[in-house]
């Protein structure tokens, strides 16, 4: 059984990862990283340790007291939390990710690194931008990227560490809430329309992006880090794709279980630059390829499950709203 650490375990993917690992590899074998936040339900039903990623020694002795051999390193800074503050942005996304795979070098564990729709910018085709597309993306985030998907690959090539990394779409989820990127609003809208049957969004009518339901983001996080490696012709990062839609279209489905829900739109410009230059949506041909991969959610089963979820829950005020866990006031 693999021993797992989890960074950014409380963030809106650790705080579903954590307990899909747990309860795949066992609940002793996966230790949770936070940070400043404390650990939400279920990540509080483990092993879990707080530290910063940029803090070399301190991720050394946990992984060397833990005796971790497979990594998820997860802590970052997203896209528009890192259009307020590059420089911290730059600092966490890549010395945070030098530190994971320095550690994974000396211990020889593996590494999963998720990178993003944002590795792409507006020279690669929208529509199906293919796995090998041109990256020259434009947001510094995009840019930590590239560079970490770059970095990654070299450690492999050069030092033999089994790094593997997906590009992951703006992912749509009803445990922990986004952490401050520009896809956010595709979460936000869910509980506006329980909350107030209204919602306005700070992206403009038309702007597609490429998106996907947590479940299938957690499946493909697990199923590549178990693939056969001979198997990965692409290493980091894969693109993987479930649904693409733009408000109107999210919006409408929404209705379709809440009568009566209605769309108006306050544009914040600094993030509808960053959608702008982001794929509509990606080919994932090379991951169903060389591991298999399948979404099993579509836009119409997404928001059936999430306005379930959210149902059971008692909906207050959204619990987002520019959170921030990186030592920045939200
Ligand atoms: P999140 O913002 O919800 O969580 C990130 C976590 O990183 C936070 O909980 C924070 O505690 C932690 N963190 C920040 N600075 C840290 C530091 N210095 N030391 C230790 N921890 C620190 O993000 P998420 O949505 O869970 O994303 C996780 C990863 O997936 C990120 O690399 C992100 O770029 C990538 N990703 C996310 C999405 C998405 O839509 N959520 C899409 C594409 C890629
Ligand atoms: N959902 C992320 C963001 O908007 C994409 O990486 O930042």
């Amino acid at each position: 059984m693999p021993r797992i650490l989890v960074t950014g375990a409380t963030g809106q993917i650790g705080s579903e990862l954590v307990p899909a690992l747990r309860k795949r590899y066992g609940r002793e074998a996966v230790l949770a990283l936070g940070y400043k936040t404390p650990p939400p339900e279920p990540v509080d039903a483990g092993p879990f340790k707080t530290a910063d990623v940029r803090d070399a020694s301190a991720i050394e002795r946990i992984v060397r007291n833990h005796r971790s051999d497979k990594i998820y390193h997860l802590a970052a800074i997203l896209s528009a939390a890192a259009a307020a503050d590059p420089k911290l942005a730059w600092d966490v996304n890549m010395n945070g990710l030098y530190t994971m795979l320095e550690v994974c070098r000396e211990y020889g564990c593996s590494l999963f690194f998720p990178s993003s729709i944002a590795a792409f910018g507006p020279g690669a085709p929208r529509v199906n931008t293919p796995q090998d597309a041109v990256q020259r993306p434009t947001t510094l985030y995009g840019v930590s990227k590239v560079a970490g998907e770059l970095l990654c690959d070299y450690y492999h090539g050069k030092f033999g560490v089994d790094t593997r990394g997906l590009r992951y779409p703006g992912l749509i989820s009803h445990g922990a809430p986004p952490g401050g990127g520009t896809t956010d609003y595709a979460v936000e809208i869910f509980y506006a329309a329980l909350r107030e049957k209204h919602y306005r969004c700070f992206l403009k009518a038309g702007t597609r992006l490429d998106m996907m339901y947590m479940p299938d983001a957690v499946r493909a996080a697990i199923e590549l880090m178990e693939a056969n490696p001979a198997a990965l012709k692409h290493r980091n990062a894969f693109n993987i794709t479930a649904m693409s839609f733009d408000p109107e279209e999210i919006a409408g489905e929404i209705r379709r279980h809440v009568p009566g829900f209605t769309l108006s739109y306050a544009i914040d410009p600094v993030r509808q630059v960053i959608a702008d230059s982001w794929p509509d949506k990606m080919d994932d041909t090379a991951a169903l390829q060389e591991w298999g991969w399948r979404p099993e959610y579509d836009l119409a089963a997404m928001t059936r499950d999430m306005i379930e979820q959210l149902s059971k829950k008692a909906v207050g005020a959204y619990p987002g709203g520019g959170r921030a866990d990186n030592g920045e006031p939200a």
